[in-house]
């Protein structure tokens, strides 16, 4: 069996002038050192994602969910993933509408898959997007990573696209090593046991 996982680095927010692309990438350099994955970055700003969905749910349509051609690109990449981490701001004590659209645009791809959480804000550093994320990854049949990193006050903790605390890139593996895992007894589950939903 190949031992390194597909992971899929998902920039969360879209706003003009974010700092999501910086945090996306400081976490992929975290990955690359712990090579145990291959890794793609996913950029939601890149794809269509519309507000409106479709009539059908994307549970009962499946594989014939009827997505706009420019999100192709980013269901293939979340489909092929064997692991995710989520990089999200905290808006309004939860996480970007981006975020939302691009979730619930997809279903089967979430499924028995582990999702990992990085987070930056004010005070909480995304604390609330992500207890947000969780309850809605739950439901989609997604496992998550009990650790994750929380950037507070990032816009005085970062610099030269790196956080200054000496102990996040400690966090990072301790996140990475659990991702890792996970990815591994998963994608072996769903390659030898259908999932029961
Ligand atoms: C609409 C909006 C709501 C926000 N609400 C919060 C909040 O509730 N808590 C917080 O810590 N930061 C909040 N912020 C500040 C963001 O965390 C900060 O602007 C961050 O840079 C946003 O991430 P981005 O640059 O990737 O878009 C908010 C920002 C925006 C644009």
């Amino acid at each position: 069996m190949n031992d390194t996982h597909k992971l899929v680095i998902i920039v969360g927010s879209v706003r003009e002038g974010r700092f999501g692309p910086v945090v996306a990438s400081w976490v992929a350099d975290r990955a690359r050192e712990h090579g145990g994955f291959d890794i793609d970055i996913v950029d939601l700003a890149d794809a269509d994602i519309p507000l409106a969905l479709p009539e059908v749910s994307p549970v009962l349509a499946g594989d014939s969910y009827p997505r706009p051609e420019a999100m192709a690109s980013l269901t293939s990449h979340l489909e092929e993933a064997d692991a995710f981490v989520v990089v999200t701001p905290e808006y309004n004590h939860s996480y970007p509408a981006s975020l939302k659209a691009a979730i619930d645009w997809h279903f089967s791809q979430w499924k028995a898959k582990p999702v990992a959480f990085v987070s930056y804000g004010g005070a909480a550093g995304g604390r609330h997007a992500v207890l947000h994320l969780e309850n809605v990854f739950t439901e989609l049949h997604a496992v998550t990573i009990r650790d994750g990193l929380a950037f507070p006050y990032y816009y005085r903790s970062w610099e030269d696209g790196r956080p200054q605390d000496q102990e996040a890139p400690g966090y990072a593996k301790a996140m990475l090593d659990q991702l890792a895992w996970w990815a591994a007894a998963l994608r072996a589950a769903r390659e030898s046991i259908p999932y029961p939903a």
